[in-house]
C-alpha cells in the first residue's frame, strides 16, 4: 500500500481493500458478501440507471488517541435511508443489516482509518439502487444495497477556515414537495450546473433559496445552513431540505452549552442580522460562512474573515465527541470492534 498523506486528504474517492454488497429478491436481502472489486454487473435497463431510483448516505468514523474506532451515529444515518428509500419505492435495508454491512467494512478497511491528530475520518457510503429491469416508469423489485469506504480530509478545501457562497434565483435543487428532503442521487444532478456557476465565480458553493417564493433559506450545496445571533443558533425548517444529523446534534450541542435554537423558516434578508452563520454536515463537519452574494442585486452579507466564537465552540465540541476527546454525553458514537 502506497504511504497516504493523511494530513494532506482531500474529500476525494480512495481505493481500499474491500466493499459489501447485499441483494434484495423475492422480498428478502441476502446475506452480505465482501468484494475487493470497484466495480459491479448491472442490467442494461436497471431503474437506477433510468429512472434515479438511487439512495445514498453519508457517515464517518474516526480513531480516537485510545485507538479505537468511533462511528458517529449510524442509526440517524439508518433510518435516513430507509426513509429516503420508501420516498422512491425502494426496498430499505433494514437496521440490522446497515450496521453489519457499515461495521464489518470498516474492519476490513482498518489501516485506511485515519490517524488520531490528522483531520481526516473514514467517510463511509452506503448505497441502495433499483437493479431490476424497467423500460415503462415503475418501480423495481431487486434492489442492490452496497457499502464503500474512503479515506477523506475536509470537504470544502479551507477546512474550518470561513468560505463564501453565493444565492441565485435561476436554479433550483428541490420542490417544495419533491424528493428533497430524501437523500437521492436527483437532487445532486439537479444541484450541478448552479454548483459548477458558483465555482466559476469564486465561490465555494449556492446557497439556495426555497424554490416557491425564493425568499427563505433552504441548505448550502451538501450541507444544511445555520446562523447565530443573541446568543440563538438558528436553522431553517423546510420540507425540501435534506434532515441534516449534524445540524440535529448541533441543535442539541448549542442547547447543552446554554444557547437558545429556533428552527424555523429563515427569510433570506435576516442574513443581515446574524452574527455568524455556518455549513453543517457530515463532509462538512461546520464550514463557516464569511460572505454570501445575491447575485440578483449583487448585495453580499458579511460574517467577517474568521470564525465565530459559537461556531468555533460548536466544531470544537462537536470533533472532541466525534475523535472520543470529549465525554460523549449523548451516546453518538459507537466503537467498531
Ligand atoms: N444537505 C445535503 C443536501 C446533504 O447532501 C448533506 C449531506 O449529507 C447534508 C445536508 C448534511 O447532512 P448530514 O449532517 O446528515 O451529513
Ligand atoms: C455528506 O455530508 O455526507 C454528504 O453526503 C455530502 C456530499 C458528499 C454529497
Amino acid at each position: 500500500m502506497e504511504t497516504i498523506n493523511w494530513k494532506e486528504l482531500p474529500f476525494a474517492y480512495y481505493k481500499t481493500d474491500c466493499n459489501s454488497r447485499s441483494y434484495w429478491k423475492n422480498g428478502a436481502w441476502s446475506e452480505p458478501e465482501f468484494s475487493d472489486s470497484e466495480y459491479m454487473p448491472i442490467h442494461i435497463a436497471a431503474t437506477s440507471l433510468h429512472y434515479g431510483q438511487e439512495v445514498f448516505e453519508g457517515l464517518k468514523a474516526f480513531i480516537g488517541k485510545d485507538g479505537k474506532i468511533r462511528v458517529f451515529r449510524w442509526e440517524e444515518n439508518a433510518k435516513r435511508m430507509q426513509d429516503s428509500c420508501s420516498g422512491i419505492m425502494m426496498a430499505a435495508p433494514t437496521t440490522e443489516l446497515f450496521k453489519e454491512m457499515v461495521f464489518e467494512t470498516i474492519l476490513r478497511n482498518k489501516k485506511f482509518v485515519p490517524p488520531y491528530g490528522t483531520g481526516a475520518s473514514l467517510y463511509i457510503r452506503p448505497l441502495t439502487i433499483g437493479t431490476g429491469a424497467r423500460v415503462g416508469v415503475r418501480p423495481s423489485d431487486e434492489f442492490m444495497f452496497l457499502v464503500f469506504v474512503s479515506p477523506v480530509g475536509p470537504y470544502f478545501k479551507e477546512g474550518f477556515s470561513p468560505v463564501s457562497f453565493m444565492v441565485t434565483r435561476d436554479y433550483d435543487r428541490a420542490a417544495p414537495k419533491g424528493t428533497g428532503r430524501y437523500k437521492v442521487g436527483g437532487n445532486y444532478a439537479a444541484s450541478l450546473s448552479s454548483m459548477h456557476l458558483a465555482h466559476e465565480k469564486g465561490f465555494a458553493n449556492v446557497l439556495y433559496l426555497d424554490a416557491k417564493e425564493k425568499k427563505y433559506i433552504d441548505e448550502c450545496g451538501p450541507a444544511n445552513f445555520f446562523g447565530i445571533k443573541n446568543n440563538t443558533y438558528i436553522t431553517p425548517k423546510s420540507e425540501s431540505i435534506l434532515p441534516s444529523i449534524t445540524n440535529k446534534s448541533l441543535v442539541q450541542l448549542a442547547e447543552y452549552l446554554g444557547m437558545k435554537t429556533e428552527i424555523r423558516p429563515v427569510l433570506l434578508e435576516e442574513l443581515d442580522t446574524f452574527e455568524e452563520a455556518g455549513a453543517c454536515g457530515t463532509a462538512a463537519v461546520i464550514s463557516p460562512i464569511k460572505r454570501i452574494f445575491d447575485d440578483s442585486n449583487g448585495k453580499i452579507y458579511n460574517f467577517g474573515d474568521t470564525a465565530g466564537p459559537l461556531s468555533t465552540k460548536l466544531y470544537n465540541m462537536l470533533r472532541d465527541i466525534q475523535n472520543g476527546d470529549a465525554e460523549d454525553v449523548f451516546g453518538w458514537n459507537t466503537i467498531v470492534e
